[in-house]
């Protein structure tokens, strides 16, 4: 299985990068300490994919996600959309900064990868 190192330190914080690994998108976030405030004050229960925050991320300043709308695949856009995320144009489907489906027709939450953190400043995807 082909695996994506990622050197942490080239993305400050507030910044997202997008990396290709097995011919998808994988949206990198490095969030801020409001981003992440942001993403656990919710109800989870209001969700229409309930996902705690903190079982989409393994350290909270680092959001991976697959980059593939799960309504019909399409790319979403970053920093973007009504609650501070992504926004799929094809649709309409808006993404909170947790990558949580919040409006729109997607169905899930955008999917999230095998990933560790080999050291501090590396990710390893896949
Ligand atoms: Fe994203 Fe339809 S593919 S909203």
């Amino acid at each position: 299985m082909a695996k994506v190192e990622v050197a942490l330190g080239t993305i400050p914080e507030g910044k997202n990068v997008v990396i290709k690994w097995r011919g998808k998108p994988v949206f990198i976030r490095h969030r801020t300490s409001d981003e992440i405030d942001e993403a656990n004050n919710i109800n989870i229960s209001s969700l229409r994919d309930p996902q705690a925050d903190e079982d989409r991320v393994k350290k909270p300043e680092w959001l991976v996600m697959i980059g593939v709308c799960t309504h019909l695949g399409c790319v979403p856009i970053g920093e973007a959309g009504d609650y501070g995320g992504w926004f799929c144009p094809c649709h309409g489907s808006h993404y909170d900064i947790s990558g949580r489906i919040r409006k729109g027709p997607a169905p899930l939450n955008l999917e999230i990868p095998e990933y560790d953190f080999p050291t501090d400043d590396t990710l390893v995807i896949g």
